[in-house]
């Protein structure tokens, strides 16, 4: 059973766990006549109203900082759907918060390889310096400390994230002053891509619009440089030892071999596969559009959200 947001339940049990969801603090700034615009804007983009729902989600934090009861019944009256089947998508992930965030959102990962390279580390110096525990906010306001499963990063392992911005291959002193530096008002540059703004500022960009106030500033943050090192270690090994990969089948034999309908189904794979080879060992046939269960795979037991009942 999942519950609203700030619902009156108060510590009514959610999809995915048994913290307490919190009625909107007193302080709440209410959402404007500007919000409900732009949600409409939002729902303009898509073929089928309801699809905005997620960008509409993220709007609701760009004004308020997690998904308010309020926001709930936004994007309800505007899409045309009930409060508990909004409630339902923001409390399966975990971007949409349930209470509201500090300025800034912490992520630590403590995943497999994050967590060995001294990820848990991290995340026990940065609970006992803020006093906080995993989705607990600091008392000043200043910043919001989570766990997150892998990062998609493990070559910058272990990595912190702040709004969603990389501060690579951190350990516990590193973190301790990153999070000192925020607690101060600063906010040091992630080690690539664009520059740090806070939670409402990335979930509006988050949400479809520009959380920059003008165009330089937005090509800036586009243009900002990557860090490609860790990721490339591998290819320049087998650069400088003369290894490549072994030889991969032809794409449009391999077709050709496994459609009932070689002609568009080597189309389709040609256009896949440009520039993608696929690996070794995984035959075309073993593919699907991403939508369909496995064989044997019993549902919910995989990725974010609830398992079975
Ligand atoms: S395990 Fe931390 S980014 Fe993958």
């Amino acid at each position: 059973m999942s519950a609203l947001p700030g619902s009156a339940e108060g510590t009514a049990v959610t999809g995915l766990d048994s913290s307490p969801v919190e009625p909107a603090p007193l302080d709440l700034p209410p959402l404007t006549e500007q919000a409900r615009l732009e949600a409409r804007q939002i729902i303009a983009r898509y073929p089928k109203a309801r699809s905005a729902l997620l960008p509409m989600l993220h709007l609701v934090q760009s004004y308020q900082g997690y998904v308010s009861p309020e926001g709930v019944a936004l994007c309800a009256e505007e899409l045309g759907l009930t409060k508990a089947e909004v409630g339902a998508v923001a409390t399966f992930y975990t971007m949409y918060k349930r209470r509201p965030t500090g300025r800034h959102l912490v992520s630590v990962c403590t995943n497999t390889l994050c967590s060995v390279l001294g990820g848990q580390r991290i995340m026990d110096a940065l609970s006992a310096d803020l006093g906080v525990h995993h989705d607990e906010t600091a008392a000043d306001g200043s910043i919001t400390l989570e766990h997150a499963e892998c990062l998609a990063a493990c070559d910058y392992a272990p990595v912190v994230t702040v709004d969603y911005e990389f501060y690579d291959q951190q350990d516990v002193d590193s973190a301790r002053e990153l999070v000192a530096a925020l607690r101060r008002g600063e906010k040091p540059p992630p080690t690539r891509g664009a520059p740090l703004t806070d939670f409402k500022g990335i979930s509006r960009q988050l949400a479809g619009f520009s959380q920059h106030g003008d165009a330089a500033a937005a090509q800036a943050a586009i243009d900002a440089p990557g860090a490609l090192g860790p990721t490339l270690v591998g290819l320049r090994l087998a650069e400088e030892r003369g290894e490549s990969a072994p030889e991969m089948p032809s794409s449009r034999s391999t077709a050709a071999s496994s459609s009932p309908d070689p002609a568009a189904e080597a189309a389709g794979v040609e256009s896949a596969q440009r520039g993608a080879p696929e690996p070794s060992g995984r035959s075309l046939a073993d593919q699907n559009d991403g939508t369909e269960t496995p064989a044997g795979t019993e549902p919910g037991t995989t990725g974010q959200g609830p398992g079975k009942a």
